[in-house]
């Protein structure tokens, strides 16, 4: 195993293999230690288990936050645990691409690639959410031909149009999974006078939510805190209760959308028109989705086959075709004197 690629997003790292899969998927959580320097106690799945329930002297934290890296030290700390887990030492070194935020600066990716080398790469090459999401859908991106992809992840949603081997036009707005939490947390709170948190709000979103243009409908049970007696109580939740929330949150995915396809090029537009657009990330598993950015943008929009997994399939793919990517790609291994 000589090539890995590492999707580091918000809410989970991802890691793939060209021609293996994925072969470690962790929520993107660190659990520290305040008594003993901020030791690190557990990474990914056993440290968001830890979420809401640690004492005063331990967090569990997200070093990535809205689709920046908002802690170096754990950002750091938490890549170099994941390398380590898929990369046995006594193999030659791997060439390693790294899917990093869009939003990310100069000081933070060199973060990422001091992490990725401290922990036994021998080459890091760093590329675009858009480009590495267009590629795991399985999208031919060094053709002529315009593609429009729109990556739905937890902290920022990615829209971007390539052609080429490269990006034409592209936005990323910090609107997505979490944010939706986020909304559906305060929208319970205000016509159920419930307080839930933000892991009882995700369910909701996964099992119930739903953009209206599409005709599902169901319920669920959630327990919160009263916030009349200030007692745990249930309560039934349905599709349509959640409509605001929803629509709040997606009309600026809409606009953001529509902004980018009013920029791009008259032949690239008709491409898209008849390619149609490609639905990547968690996010895109929001039932109605398509219906939504089909009324919206007036194209055929699909759900890539494995949403989830896209970006980190597509980030081992760049590996093989780096000399045909044009931008959002580049080798970023530290030179001597660098
Ligand atoms: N079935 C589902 N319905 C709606 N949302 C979902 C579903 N499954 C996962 N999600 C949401 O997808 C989001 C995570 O997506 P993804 O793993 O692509 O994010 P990420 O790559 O970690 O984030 P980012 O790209 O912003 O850094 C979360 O907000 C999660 O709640
Ligand atoms: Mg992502």
């Amino acid at each position: 195993m000589n090539d890995i690629g590492i999707d580091l997003g918000t809410t989970s790292v991802i890691v793939a293999v060209e021609g293996k899969g994925i072969i470690l998927n962790e929520p993107s959580v660190v659990a520290v230690d305040h008594r003993y320097d901020d030791k690190v106690l557990a990474v990914g799945a056993e440290a968001f288990a830890m979420v809401g329930r640690t004492p005063s002297y331990i967090s569990a934290e997200r070093p990535l936050k809205d689709g920046v890296i908002s802690n170096h030290v754990l950002t750091k700390k938490m890549i170099r645990q994941f390398v380590n887990r898929v990369y046995d030492s006594r193999m030659i070194k791997p060439r390693v691409a790294v899917c990093v935020p869009a939003a990310i600066t100069g000081i933070e990716s060199d973060a990422v690639v001091e992490a990725v080398v401290s922990a036994g790469a021998r080459q890091v090459f760093l590329i675009d959410e858009p480009i590495a999401a267009a590629l795991g859908s399985g999208i031919d991106i060094t053709q002529p031909m315009g593609h429009m992809v729109i990556d739905l992840g937890g902290g920022t949603t990615d829209i971007a149009i390539i052609s080429l081997g490269g990006k034409v036009q592209a936005s990323s707005v910090p609107v997505a999974g979490n944010m939706l939490d986020e909304e559906i947390v305060k929208h319970v709170r205000q016509i159920f006078n419930l307080v839930i948190g933000l892991r009882t709000a995700e369910e909701l979103k996964k099992q119930v939510a739903c953009c209206p243009q599409c005709k599902f409908s169901g319920t669920m049970e959630i327990k919160g805190r009263s916030l009349v007696t200030n007692l745990p109580q249930r309560q039934m939740v349905k599709t349509e209760d959640l409509y605001e929330p929803v629509m709040k949150c997606i009309e600026q995915l809409g606009i953001a959308a529509h902004q980018v396809l009013e920029k791009t090029p008259p032949e690239l537009s008709g491409d898209i028109y008849s390619e149609g657009v490609v639905l990547t990330g968690g996010g895109a598993l929001l039932k109605g989705l398509p219906e939504y950015f089909s009324e919206k943008l007036k194209v055929s929009v699909q759900v890539a086959p494995d949403p989830v997994n896209c970006v980190a399939m597509g980030t081992a793919k760049s590996l093989t075709m780096g000399d045909q990517l044009e931008t959002g790609f580049c080798d970023a291994t530290p030179r001597a004197g660098k």
